[in-house]
């Protein structure tokens, strides 16, 4: 039975996504660069929602690649601000991938990063986030 054990339990992961052929390496794993998209898109999901509007992201503090994705797996990334300042929100993300093997699935922590993003005015500029 195909089931989401293995996932973080009682948490709801911000993007869920297949690791189709277009984002093979040479290699046949996936190109480290569409991961990163990923972790940078799923990161600001909870910060925009935080800023309630515009951010962008200031820096990419850590990312570190645990284990290889595949083409066909499935991608789960969970997203939770960790820290914020003035006008910055710092957020953990981790990503599973899901694969299945016969009856089974297998569910693997693939990459964990930490993103600093900074709420914007209209002139790109650092913005106070609301209630600071
Ligand atoms: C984000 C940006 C507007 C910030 O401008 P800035 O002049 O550096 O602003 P500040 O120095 O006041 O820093 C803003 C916040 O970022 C934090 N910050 C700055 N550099 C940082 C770094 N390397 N790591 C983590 N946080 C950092 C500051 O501590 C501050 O946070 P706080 O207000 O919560 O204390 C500007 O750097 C920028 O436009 N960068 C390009 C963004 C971009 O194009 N991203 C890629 C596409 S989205």
């Amino acid at each position: 039975m195909i089931t989401d054990s293995g996932l973080p339990e009682g948490k709801i992961p911000v993007i869920r996504v297949p690791a189709t052929p277009t984002k093979a390496n040479k290699g046949g794993s996936i190109f480290g660069g569409w991961i990163m998209a990923q972790v940078d898109i799923a990161g600001s999901i909870p910060a925009e929602m935080r800023a309630k509007g515009p951010i962008v992201t200031r820096a990419v503090d850590s990312i570190e690649f645990k284990r290889p994705v595949f083409v066909g797996d499935l991608i789960s990334c969970y997203a939770d601000i960790v820290a914020e300042g003035r006008t910055s929100i710092t957020v953990k993300v981790d990503v599973y991938a899901q694969r299945i093997r016969g009856a089974d699935i297998e569910t693997i922590m693939v990459t964990k990063a930490k993103l600093v993003y900074v709420a914007v005015d209209l002139n790109g500029k650092p913005r106070a986030l609301p209630g600071k």
